[in-house]
């Protein structure tokens, strides 16, 4: 009698357990609203990107405790076709898991409780490493993402090509757009760098990738080139324009603007004919943190590059870019773009990679007054 008393305990208590198991496991999945964007002023800009989505991702909480007033997610939010050893085929349901896979973890939970987001994709949460205008799950990706970061049912960007997305925050004076372009949905082919790698190791490139100067390539696509021009022209003091790709760096051969330089200086023109001033570039996915500028433009046009929120590549940082002005930083980091808009003359943008304890790794202050065309 007491053994079956003794079983019926063991028994009961098994079954608590898996119910407890399961309510913790309902209520780890998170709600399906994110917070919404501020409505007033916006001061700090936190960006990141290439998260491994099955990995412990600690930088969270580095993040939060930067109370950014929103955070831009540049790409590789999930790696969906790859494990870094092996690359497969995605399916739609293989990256709805995936995505849920990331919604799942806690530390992204609390992230998301922290502080609203805006995102573009690379290429791996895009679905496939090279993908581009011929990725056949490419509508498919689309819809998953945008369901992911919860685009409401009637949104343009449902029935745009691609995911590209802008806002302008804050009253006049003091306005900040944020542009995502979307360099993956409309991108032509790019043209593989066939050398050995130790060829390539001795002339200094990483990258698998050559120029393709073919004028009826393109990376955006006429649908969002159209798009970004009636941006551009909007009234906005500082403009913080995000590519998943780095687009001032073109010397490692990595996936970069560079690899299409008609396109590249079809953006730089664009940007000269409206006029457009307090340009920051924000990129990503090349592992590391570093700051590029471009001095042969009407002001000195920086791109900030932030990657590695999992994962860094010290060969890519030691990579030659004659352009660099800052870093580089290998080791964990999101970017941070803070705008002081009281101080002296000229409100001062800062430029700051936050390493995962939270510090500093390098930081560049850009005044206003420097990003402007001359009257
Ligand atoms: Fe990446």
């Amino acid at each position: 009698m007491r053994r079956k008393h003794t079983a019926l305990a063991v028994a009961t208590a098994f079954l608590l357990a898996i119910a407890t198991h399961a309510s913790q496991m309902a209520q780890s999945v998170v709600p399906d609203e994110w917070l919404p964007l501020p409505e007033g002023d916006i001061t700090r800009i936190a960006f990141g990107s290439c998260a491994k989505h099955w990995q412990f991702q600690a930088v969270w909480d580095s993040v939060i405790e930067q109370r950014p007033d929103v955070f831009l997610f540049i790409g590789d939010a999930i790696y969906a076709d790859t494990d870094g050893k092996t690359a497969w085929q995605v399916t739609e349901d293989s990256l709805r898991g995936d995505w849920n896979r990331l919604a799942d973890k806690p530390e992204f939970q609390r992230a998301r409780a922290s502080f609203p987001f805006m995102a573009t994709w690379d290429n791996h949460d895009y679905g496939s490493h090279a993908g581009g205008a011929d990725f056949p799950l490419k509508e498919e990706s689309q819809r998953v993402f945008l369901d992911f970061f919860g685009e409401a049912p009637g949104s343009s960007r449902r029935k745009q090509s691609g995911i590209y997305d802008a806002k302008i925050f804050g009253p006049e004076g003091r306005r900040v757009q944020i542009i995502l372009l979307d360099t993956r949905y409309s991108r032509g082919p790019a043209i593989r760098d066939l050398r050995s790698s130790g060829e390539k190791e001795a002339l200094g490139i990483v990258g698998n990738y050559l120029p393709n100067n073919d004028p009826n390539v393109t990376l955006l696509g006429s649908e969002q080139w159209n798009w970004l021009e009636k941006q551009l022209y909007k009234p906005a003091e500082i403009r913080l324009i995000a590519s998943s790709t780095q687009i001032v760096p073109d010397e490692k051969g990595m996936d970069e603007w560079g690899n299409y330089p008609l396109e590249r200086q079809r953006l730089f023109d664009l940007l000269e004919d409206a006029h457009a001033s307090g340009v920051i570039l924000l990129t990503g996915n090349v592992h590391f943190s570093e700051i590029s500028r471009k001095d042969d433009f009407s002001y000195p046009l920086h791109d900030f590059t932030s990657s590695g929120m999992t994962h860094v590549n010290e060969s890519y940082a030691r990579k030659h870019n004659k352009t660099r002005v800052s870093g580089p930083y290998v080791g964990i980091n999101t970017g941070l773009v803070e705008i002081d808009w009281e101080t002296g003359a000229s409100p001062l943008i800062h430029l700051k990679t936050i390493r995962l304890d939270g510090a500093i790794a390098f930081e560049r202050k850009v005044p206003l007054s420097e990003l402007q065309y001359p009257r």
